[in-house]
């Protein structure tokens, strides 16, 4: 199916790492301004997809189309210029660098950009540093403590609020809650809602499934590399077999309604 407001699209996906073969024929959409949902345990494949989507671990076989045109052979910061951004697993700041020197880091990857001029979804303007640090008040209290002096859900705002200062239309999320208390986990789930309100696509891997439920317009389940489930977060919510099959939950206990 292909729609006018198809962002990104992911075509039979065929990923490897030397001779372990990993994702084995995906596919998806994630059309403008949506929230899509990659779930699945472990090992599944989920950061495999995020990285195959954005470069890091290019297919063997297969296309990522954004913006209707092919990326799968671009390397990273290509894909980055095109309005792309990662929020890796495990956060990855620049633990030498100050939480500023964090934050600017994407705007001067980025200074080629302006070349080929983007038609933006999201207004260049929506994310100035200033923005950024009203969203986030903890970073602004720490602009000149090195990453380093963070604490764990600290970094992940930053890690967040870097993906944001290069206004992507599409913003890759892999596991965003991993390791955050409570307190973090929620604020997560608001960021992603108001980035979403804004305009922003979010493609999300999840393992916390009621906040994945709460804020994904449409789900993904992967399992050893392929899709085993695709729908709307009600139509999963009605099929507990699917959750406990594929996440190991049973499914009332943790559904956000
Ligand atoms: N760099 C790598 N080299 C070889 N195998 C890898 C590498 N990264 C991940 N894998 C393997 O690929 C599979 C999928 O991993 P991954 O995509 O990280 O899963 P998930 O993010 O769902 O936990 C796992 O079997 C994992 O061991
Ligand atoms: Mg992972």
């Amino acid at each position: 199916m292909d729609r006018s407001d198809t962002l990104l699209a992911v075509k039979e996906l065929h990923t490897y790492y030397g001779d372990s073969y990993v994702l084995q024929g995906v596919s998806l959409e994630v059309h403008r301004g949506q929230v899509v949902a990659i779930l699945g345990r472990n090992g599944m494949g989920k950061t495999t997809l995020i990285r195959s989507i954005f470069g890091l671990t290019p297919p063997r076989q297969g296309e990522v189309l954004y913006r209707g045109k092919p990326i799968h052979a671009l390397p990273p910061y290509r894909i980055a210029q095109q309005g792309v951004s990662l929020v890796p697993q495990g956060r990855r700041i620049f633990k030498n660098l100050s939480v500023k020197e964090n934050l600017l880091l994407p705007t001067s990857v980025l200074a080629g950009a302006t070349k080929t001029p983007r038609q933006d979804y999201v207004a260049s303007s929506t994310w100035t540093l200033d923005a950024v640090l009203a969203e986030f008040p903890n970073l602004r209290e720490r602009l000149g403590n090195g990453g380093n002096e963070l604490s764990g859900g600290e970094q992940q705002m930053l890690a967040i609020g870097r993906a944001l200062v290069s206004n992507p239309d599409l913003i890759l999320m892999d596991e965003p809650s991993e390791g955050l208390s409570p307190l973090f986990v929620n604020h997560v789930g608001e960021i992603m809602s108001r980035v979403k309100s804004l305009g922003h696509a979010i493609l999300l891997v999840e393992q916390n499934l009621a906040l994945a439920l709460k804020v994904a317009d449409y789900v993904y389940i992967i399992s050893s590399g392929r899709f085993v489930f695709s729908g709307t977060p009600d139509e999963l919510s009605r099929q507990p077999e699917i959750l406990n099959e594929h996440l190991g939950v049973s499914g009332a206990k943790t559904l956000p309604h």
